[in-house]
């Protein structure tokens, strides 16, 4: 059978491979312990389950309007304006849609001409890349490192922007770095965006409730000189422990976020239509009454990125920023580059060091490579489990890099 060229060259995603692999030894009776997935290991708080249950129940099981219900809608813009502050949103603004993943596709789809240019500060989540080049676009990437806390600087967005820039994609707090950027940060950057007409900043705010690193999450959407050149993505898996439930949104301010709205309705009624019926009460109640439950994942996962870097900072070799956000730490394990391990594998890079520590120490972490330039030296190890098993994980994790010779 004859694939097409556009899907014969998507890569497979290496966070899902090394889970699957995690997951097949499990499958074989070996105690394996996954750092690799990128989800909380909490249930869904039981008042969003319920408000589900009952929609059911009710029989809202018939299809609704492709951005989702006007009363959810209203609920979310209403959340953007109070938190986010971004200016002249509306229920109009918004798109629902299945996950963070399939709002961000349809953004770049909505906004890439071929051979559009795409500015992405790497390392950075796995899916933009493949996204951008579905799309036809191509990718721009501006590297950053372990010791600028993996932020871009306005000099480097400067130097990156050429006469095809199109939109920049800013992901704070980062997958896979785990760092932020300062709402001063922020707006330095939103000042080098103002200069340069027409360049679209696509603002992944997936991880905006899990922060604990002091700095306050800020949405450059807000930056009223380039509001209306701003999408903010966001979605529920994260902050609301809703990975499987597939719920994403997304909206622009003003008269260019209405008109983004209505190109990314057009794209999505002749995909999914919508996100499912009778998810939409359960939304509502999630933005609305379950700031609580939120708070309570919140602060398990600060405790948990205190554990987790205080026990990587005593690994010798492996160098990292304090995480801020998100559940991840990205240390840098390229001072073992050169060793061999225990059983004999010459550990040359990332990929090397993640599948001798899985073959050796039974601990699944994911290999940087994927996460683009500047992710090669590192491997992202995720704590969004519980505390006995990082500690214990990272106990392995130690012995393996002292077996390193
Ligand atoms: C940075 C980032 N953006 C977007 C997503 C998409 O999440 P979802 O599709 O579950 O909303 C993820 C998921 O891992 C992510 O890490």
């Amino acid at each position: 059978m004859q694939l097409s060229a556009r899907v014969s060259a998507l890569r497979p995603s290496t966070t899902l491979a090394v889970n699957a692999k995690a997951k097949a030894l499990q499958a074989q009776g070996v105690s394996v312990l996954s750092f690799a997935a990128g989800e909380p290991d909490f249930d869904t708080p039981a008042r969003i389950k319920q408000a589900l249950i009952d929609a059911l129940n009710r029989g809202e099981t018939k299809y609704c309007a492709v951005p989702g219900d006007m009363a959810t809608r209203k609920v979310i813009a209403e959340k953007l304006t109070r938190e986010n502050a971004l200016p002249n949103v509306t229920a109009d603004h918004v798109v629902i849609s299945s996950g963070g993943k399939q709002s961000l596709y349809q953004v770049f789809q909505a906004l890439l001409e071929p051979g559009a240019e795409v500015i992405l500060p790497t390392p950075a989540w796995v899916s933009y890349p493949p996204q951008i080049e579905l799309a036809g676009g191509k990718v721009v990437e501006v590297v950053t490192t372990a010791a600028s806390g993996f932020k871009m600087t306005p000099g480097q967005l400067r130097g990156a922007v050429t006469p095809r820039s199109r939109a920049l994609v800013i992901n704070s707090p980062s997958n896979p770095c785990g760092t932020m950027y300062a709402p001063d940060e922020l707006r330095a950057i939103a000042r080098v965006v103002a200069d340069i007409p027409d360049l679209v900043v696509i603002s992944d705010e997936l991880y905006e409730k899990i922060v604990f690193g002091g700095i306050p999450h800020f949405s450059i959407g807000s930056v009223p000189e380039i509001a209306e050149r701003v999408v903010t993505v966001n979605g529920l898996s994260k902050a609301y422990a809703m990975t499987g439930w597939r719920i994403g949104y997304c909206s622009g301010s003003g008269a260019f976020g209405l008109q983004l709205s209505k190109a990314l309705q057009t794209l999505q009624s002749q995909s999914t239509t919508s996100i499912a019926t009778f998810e939409l009460p359960a939304v509502r109640v999630a933005l609305t009454e379950c700031a609580d439950d939120v708070e309570r994942m919140r602060q398990a996962f600060a405790r948990r990125a205190e554990i987790t870097y205080s026990l990587v900072s005593k690994i010798p070799g492996l160098v990292c920023p304090r995480p801020t956000g998100a559940f991840y730490i990205f240390p840098d394990v390229s001072a073992h580059f050169g060793k061999v391990s225990a059983n004999g594998t010459v550990i040359a890079s990332a990929a090397d060091f993640a599948a001798a520590l899985l073959d050796e120490q039974r601990v699944a972490v994911v290999p940087g490579e994927d996460f683009g330039s500047g992710g090669e030296k590192c491997v992202r190890f995720t704590f969004a489990c519980g505390d006995e098993q990082i500690k214990e994980g990272l106990s392995r994790l130690g012995a393996f890099v002292a077996s390193l010779h």
